[in-house]
């Protein structure tokens, strides 16, 4: 093994990359909080699949690491512990069921658009990565990623 090759690796993993976790951490217990720069998130392992998103929901700041995960509409989900709203976990949606104007006795369901903000996860030699969205496009949970939360009840301090 040459010296071009050992150096190699450590230019894999950029600054703005930060360690979660390893992939091993993962695969038992499938969700893990984090604080990256500051921010508090959460990422999910889901059938095979990465997820990054804000922790606290953008409703009212909930905990989403307590939520279940759903599928909603062929969309992996998590359900907001506290008062159930719906985000898409690979694109931070808010999503809803309402009438279906074609079929008044069923439900259809409707995006709000996006919600809750997500960010990008990277697999560098069996570590999991954590790269934050670029802040200069607002979402409604950058409200709630700034305040402070009591670690044992959630609630805001
Ligand atoms: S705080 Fe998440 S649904 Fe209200």
């Amino acid at each position: 093994m040459g010296q071009g090759h050992a150096n190699s690796k450590p230019e894999e993993v950029d600054e703005s990359m930060v360690l979660v976790g390893s992939e091993e951490d993962f695969k038992k217990s499938k969700r893990i909080k984090a604080t990256v720069n500051d921010r508090e998130v959460v990422i999910f392992y889901h059938e095979g699949k990465y997820h990054a998103l804000d922790l606290r929901c953008y409703h009212s700041g909930g905990p989403l690491h307590l939520g279940e995960i759903e599928d909603c509409n062929g969309q992996t989900c998590i359900i907001c512990p506290w008062h159930k709203y719906t985000i898409a976990l690979g694109t931070g949606e808010g999503l809803y069921q309402g009438k279906d104007p074609e079929n008044p006795t069923a439900k259809k369901w409707y995006s709000k658009g996006v919600k809750q903000r997500v960010h990008k996860v990277t697999i560098r030699n069996g570590g999991v990565y954590v790269t934050l969205s670029d802040t200069s496009i607002r979402y409604d949970s950058d409200y709630y990623a700034s305040e402070k939360f009591d670690e044992k009840t959630c609630v805001k301090k």
